[in-house]
């Protein structure tokens, strides 16, 4: 293993997308930004300078960060941002981890422009579990607003209403010639009769998205940076914050065609979101020539599953199981520690008075919330307090997140009339080395909505899920503790939920969220305490010297 050094400014650059140019925050003009390549035991040092006028942090979403806790990023959780001016070295190794994740900013909506791959290669020793692919590309999907992002968040906080949809959704930064005015096309040139793995990465703000290529089958391996057993499907679908690695072969022959690609949400919620497409273009390339065939050949335009296809949805994940070989077992604990309920929803909260707000019947705000705690952020990143007082009540959170829903109710039937949140900043206390289990109950307060959470500093296995209400006296004999899927973002489905398992053996502050940006601004977040364990190795080290102050 090595140490692999990366330098990131922190730049404005101007980008054009439909017709429309602006500055944008990006890392060394990129957009989307540079790609990570590093190998597992390998030591990563990315050195970021910040020049641009926002507060930023980094994010390296699905890397346990495995005692370096100072190092994973969400605003005022792990620490406070990078200000104009300043910079931070994040310093981390890749401890038992392979496959396809990403980075992207973790301050307001700024992942909308700051986020690129991330990969973790085996290390030299060591083979894929499945045939090895000709060539290897990465696609990560986003979205495009001709608005500033930062702007659109404000103003949807400060009104109550929900933020203005994106313009586009893109495909490697483009939108693709479905959109009016766009001018760029991403092209996935391949060669006949070979294997290509594409690393899928959802790094849009707010959409789940189905992806497909026409007349073309997609082998599964990979998700989260966890082997799966392989499975085909045409569709694809991710949530934001979700990757998953596919093989795509390539049919024997050159075609008579070309085949676009396509991405489009699947939402199920209420309100307004962006429905168009996001389209690339599959082409077989002859060498040489190849302006004349691609201009000449007609394009194949493929199907998706409908916008709220919940059926297709509940069964693609279903699909998900881990290798479970005897090289990448599946360490699901058998037994549990500790037994979480954790309801997560939209809900209101008030309008100050003498304003108008734009939510639910125009006289509230949205807000989001779990357990009915809508998560405000501290002023000092909560890691530091944790770290600095050794006890809560000293800063500015409690320990007391209620492990239960405060208001039980049917959760997928009648919507309960008072649809209020609370505020504050909980957090829930465990013990180095706690089996956790969370069942995750969606609400369906304001419409049935799923929604993809992600756990900072773990990954944890999907050991259940269904439709309507959790049912504590028969679903749990119905969990799969042999071979359930792994993975670091999980969507609790549409008027369903959802069981997780995980060994808390990270010690430090660990966000838990829905990886919607909307969701989260509005406060479906909440953050775990594990506490150090008695060896060494088991403890958070002090922070580093650079770490920014508030
Ligand atoms: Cu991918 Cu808390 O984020």
């Amino acid at each position: 293993s090595i140490t692999r050094h990366y330098k990131f400014d922190i730049k404005l650059a101007n980008v054009t997308r439909l017709c429309h140019t602006k500055s944008i925050v990006t890392v060394n003009g990129k957009f989307p930004g540079p790609r990570i390549v590093v190998r597992e035991g390998d030591k990563l040092l990315v050195k970021v300078v910040n020049h641009v006028p926002n507060n930023i942090t980094l994010h390296w979403h699905g890397v346990r960060q495995l005692g370096s806790g100072w190092s994973d990023g969400p605003s005022y959780i792990t620490q406070c941002p990078i200000k104009t001016g300043q910079s931070y070295v994040y310093n981390f190794t890749i401890v038992g981890q392979r496959g396809t994740l990403f980075w992207h900013a973790h301050f307001s909506w700024l992942r909308a422009t700051l986020y690129g791959p991330l990969i973790l290669l085996p290390t030299h020793n060591q083979s894929y579990p499945f045939q090895k692919p000709y060539k290897e590309l990465s696609i990560l999907f986003g979205e495009w607003w001709n608005a500033d992002p930062e702007a659109v968040i404000a103003q949807a906080l400060q009104t109550g209403g929900g933020p203005n949809v994106s313009d586009a959704y893109t495909i490697n930064g483009l939108p693709g010639p479905l959109y009016n005015c766009s001018k760029d096309t991403y092209k996935l040139k391949v060669k006949p009769g070979k294997t290509y793995l594409l690393r899928l990465i959802n790094a849009a703000l707010n959409d789940e998205l189905f992806f497909t290529i026409a007349n073309h089958t997609l082998i599964v391996v990979e998700t989260d940076a966890s082997y799966v057993k392989p499975f085909e499907s045409d569709t694809i679908l991710l949530g934001p914050g979700q990757t998953t690695n596919v093989l795509l072969k390539t049919k024997p022959d050159y075609p008579n065609s070309t085949f676009f690609m396509l991405a489009r949400p699947y939402f199920t919620g209420m309100g307004t979101f962006d429905n168009s497409t996001a389209a690339g273009i599959l082409e077989y390339t002859k060498p040489y020539n190849n302006h004349t065939i691609i201009t000449n050949l007609p394009i194949i335009k493929p199907s998706l599953p409908s916008i709220n296809d919940t059926n297709f949805v509940a069964n693609f994940s279903n699909k998900f199981l881990s290798l479970n070989s005897p090289k990448y077992p599946a360490n699901v604990p058998k037994t549990i520690d500790k037994n979480f309920f954790f309801t997560v929803g939209l809900g209101t909260s008030p309008c100050p008075k003498n304003q108008t707000c734009q939510g639910p019947n125009n006289s509230s705000k949205f807000a989001a919330s779990m357990n009915n705690e809508s998560f405000s952020l501290p002023s000092i990143a909560l890691l530091q307090q944790h770290y600095f007082s050794g006890q809560a009540n000293n800063g500015s959170y409690t320990t007391d997140f209620p492990v239960v829903p405060l208001r039980p109710f049917n959760y997928t039937g009648t919507p309960p009339n008072n649809t209020m949140v609370s505020n504050g900043t909980k957090t829930v206390v465990i013990p180095y080395n706690t089996r956790v289990q969370v069942v995750l109950q969606e609400t369906s307060i304001l419409g049935a909505e799923s929604h993809p959470l992600h756990l900072h500093g773990f990954n944890f296995f999907v050991v259940g899920q269904g439709f309507g209400n959790f049912n504590d006296s028969t679903d749990p004999a119905k969990f799969n503790l042999v071979d359930p899927v792994e993975r670091n973002t999980v969507a609790v489905p549409s008027g369903g939920w959802l069981a997780i398992r995980f060994l808390a053996d990270n010690p430090g502050v660990w966000l838990m969220h829905c990886h919607l940006d909307v969701h989260l601004s509005w406060g479906l977040r909440m953050a775990w305490i594990v506490k150090d364990g008695k060896l060494p190795n088991q403890k958070l080290p002090p922070p580093p010297k650079d770490l920014p102050k508030c």
